[in-house]
């Protein structure tokens, strides 16, 4: 195990949020069965299915969701030295105007609270966070004037963010105001997915077998997530905001992967101007965005996603080690650690192969340097 271990992927949804959850009906919301069996989080519209037993909707949601406690025992048991952690989806995405720049303030006071007792003299285990912004407001100036402020608290890092934007995407341009004010704080921003693909991607509402959470969890938030920064990608945000800092979840979704696919289409597509389009497309290459602008976390599970993230950030030192705690099932009697996370470990030894400096770089060393974690 290397020196220094840091998640920079780690949600909580502190309790205030968990009982806003406990009091609503409709996406997202939890719900305690009467039988006081464990409640339930459903939060992805797929899982609001009618025809599924409203006790088996969703996940089962314990105290590892928004115990700090619960996350601080996690971390010993997994050799985690420091923890960025984040409100996890769907942020204040669904609520109203007034209530999100409420809920923003108030979550990011808990989460700076949070880092503040844990960091206490003595302690071993380090907190930091990623705020929460109130994006729903499509209030930019309002959106702006919260992200000048985030500096005021000492354990904040960046802002964690979904790809809806101000609800059409990260390509609005609205959003330039909010980017400008990103740059010009160099906070990170922490790029995650949440609405995934189009039930249509998978059958449609029709279809009998959704094979619970996979194709949601394992191919509707990659993509999503690739979708989102390349449009950013196309409608020059990282022209006019070349300092912009984005941590991409999941280690990028498939950009790495897609990366060159997406360059071609760009070269071609300013040749051909497909469906009247004019858009002369980035100016800065993509391979150029990657090395520059965007980090990866290094949650993929398997060396070839690695090495297809090390390879397109030019190296190893844009990577750093996640878990995605607390999104894991129940352990079982016999196990002590959470199976996706060992096996993250492994791919990361896998990946680097005898080449300690690289993988300890990944597993601590980058974010520390990245997020200045001191
Ligand atoms: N990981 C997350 O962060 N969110 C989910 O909804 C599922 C997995
Ligand atoms: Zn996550």
């Amino acid at each position: 195990m290397p020196d220094y271990v840091v998640d920079v992927h780690t949600h909580v949804y502190p309790p205030a949020y968990m009982a806003m959850l406990r009091a609503r009906k409709t996406v997202p919301y939890i719900h305690d069965p009467a039988d006081k069996g464990t409640p339930r989080l459903i939060i992805l519209s797929s899982d609001d299915d009618p025809s599924i037993p409203i006790d088996k909707r969703g996940r089962p949601v314990d105290s590892s969701y928004s115990d700090i406690n619960v996350k601080l025992k996690f971390m010993s048991q997994h050799g985690i030295d420091c923890s960025v952690i984040s409100l996890a989806n769907p942020w204040l995405d669904f609520l109203p105007e007034s209530e999100a720049v409420e809920w923003a303030s108030r979550i990011n006071d808990n989460l700076e609270a949070l880092c503040v007792s844990a960091n206490q003299e003595g302690e071993k285990k380090k907190l930091f966070a990623f705020a929460t912004l109130p994006l729903s407001s499509a209030n930019p100036p309002r959106i702006a004037d919260e992200i000048k402020a985030l500096p005021s608290l000492p354990h904040i890092r960046g802002v964690i963010m979904g790809t809806s934007g101000l609800g059409i995407g990260l390509d609005d341009p609205r959003l330039d105001e909010i980017w400008k004010a990103l740059e010009e704080t160099q906070l990170v921003i922490f790029l995650h997915p949440h609405y995934g693909l189009p039930d249509e991607a998978f059958g449609g509402p029709e279809v009998t077998n959704r094979y619970g959470h996979v194709l949601p969890l394992a191919l509707g938030f990659p993509l999503e997530t690739t979708i989102a920064v390349t449009r950013m990608l196309l409608s020059g945000v990282f022209d006019r905001f070349p300092k912009l800092q984005v941590l991409l979840a999941h280690s990028g979704g498939t950009l790495p992967f897609l990366a060159g696919r997406i360059e071609s289409c760009i070269l071609h597509e300013r040749k051909f101007t497909a469906n009247g389009g004019t858009v002369p497309g980035p100016q800065r290459s993509v391979w150029d965005v990657l090395k520059t602008n965007i980090y990866l976390d290094a949650v993929v599970y398997g060396t070839a996603g690695l090495k297809a993230a090390v390879e397109a950030g030019g190296g190893s030192d844009r990577l750093m080690f996640g878990t995605d705690h607390p999104f894991f099932p129940p352990l079982s009697d016999d196990e002590t650690e959470w199976p996706s996370v060992t096996t993250n470990y492994k791919a990361i030894a896998d990946s680097f192969d005898g080449d300690q400096v690289s993988a300890a770089a990944v597993l601590g060393g980058n974010a520390v340097r990245i997020l200045n974690l001191q």
